[in-house]
């Protein structure tokens, strides 16, 4: 099968790129997937550069995401699988094939295409965990303005998409100035552009919005904290700037603040499957091509570099075994 490998160079360097691989080499338990189409994501990209948190062995093949049929019985329709071991433990969706054990598959529901299903992928179930905790937190539109930070991203467009979708009046912060028609065009209401000067070291801000999805962690979470209203809620489920974040208990003591961790890798299947079908439904945003860029597997070396920079906006679909 062609796979993208990344391997040791044998001089304490790595190497990678697209290569030929023997499908026996997927040895874990499971059944065979033939992969359609992956996605680039933030975590595949820091597996592409061998990052040891993500990547225990090597030969590696990256993409926690995949989407196809199965290899032994094409006819009993799509499958997606996202997280769970995709792309660390096991070899991932950027081989023609993959083996993962059958509870990790879910059954792409009608309303999806294979290629819409990965266009979405882990960053669009994060985006639905994401929304879903603030709805379970009680949030309407009613409440007010919901910030969304890293807005261009992929998961966060997926997010801003869905708030808009569900009614919500959604404030996309971005680091990127030229993204504000982008973001318009994906529903949000105004767009902030992200400061570069660290914000006053003040213990909370003006009460601004009455939520925040923030993908960015790290000083922006701690701004973000700062600035959501009294009883709001943030649904913390990125670190693109950074694991660590400054700040002080005030905002859950003086305003009732809650924040609400998001975990896509290993949220339980009943949850993954009721999610999907939402995205397949009434939260299927209506545009999704316009977020999607689309690589071969030749080309992701570029579209690596690209997210890594935080230059890309949207989705990576990466073309793998393409049929439609
Ligand atoms: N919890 C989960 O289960 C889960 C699932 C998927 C992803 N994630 C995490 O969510 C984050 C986003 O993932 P993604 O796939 O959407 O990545 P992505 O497409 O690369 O988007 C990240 C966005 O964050 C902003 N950004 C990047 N570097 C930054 C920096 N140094 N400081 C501030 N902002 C920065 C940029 O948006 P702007 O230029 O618009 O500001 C960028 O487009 C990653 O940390 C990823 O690991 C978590």
């Amino acid at each position: 099968m062609d796979a993208y490998v990344v391997d040791r160079d044998g001089r304490g360097g790595l190497v990678a790129g697209l290569g030929r691989r023997d499908v026996r080499e997927l040895t874990s338990p499971g059944v065979l997937m033939r992969v359609q189409y992956s996605s680039l994501n933030y975590k595949d990209a820091l597996a592409a550069r061998g990052d040891p948190g993500i990547v225990k062995r090597f030969p590696h093949v990256p993409g926690i995401d995949a989407a196809g049929v199965l290899a032994d019985d094409p006819a009993a329709g799509p499958v997606l699988v996202t997280g769970y071991g995709l792309g660390t433990e096991v070899w991932g969706g950027f081989g023609d094939y993959v083996r993962v054990p059958e509870d990790w598959l879910v059954p792409i529901p009608d309303g999806l295409s294979v290629r819409d299903s990965m266009i979405l992928g882990t960053a669009g179930l994060t985006a639905a965990l994401s929304v879903d905790a603030l709805l379970q937190a009680g949030l309407d539109p009613a409440a007010g303005e919901v910030l969304v930070t890293g807005a261009t991203g992929g998961v966060g467009s997926l997010a801003v998409m869905l708030l808009a979708r569900l009614g919500f009046s959604v404030v996309a912060l971005t680091r990127k100035p030229a993204a504000e028609a982008y973001l318009q065009g994906l529903g949000a209401a105004r767009v902030q552009v992200a400061r570069s000067a660290p914000a006053p070291a003040k213990a909370l801000h003006k009460a601004q919005w009455a939520g925040a999805i923030d993908t960015v962690g790290g000083e922006t979470l701690a701004f973000v904290l700062k600035g959501v209203g009294y009883g709001g809620a943030v649904a913390a489920c990125g670190m693109a700037g950074g694991a660590d974040f400054p700040g002080s208990v005030y905002p859950f003591i003086l305003r009732g603040v809650r924040l609400f961790g998001i975990d896509s890798v290993q949220c339980p299947h009943a949850v993954r499957e009721d999610l999907w079908r939402r995205l397949a439904g009434p939260w299927r945003p209506a545009r999704l091509a316009d977020i999607e860029r689309v690589v071969d597997r030749r080309d992701l070396d570029t579209a690596i570099a690209a997210l890594l920079d935080g230059e890309r906006t949207g989705r990576t679909l990466v073309r793998v075994g393409a049929v439609c």
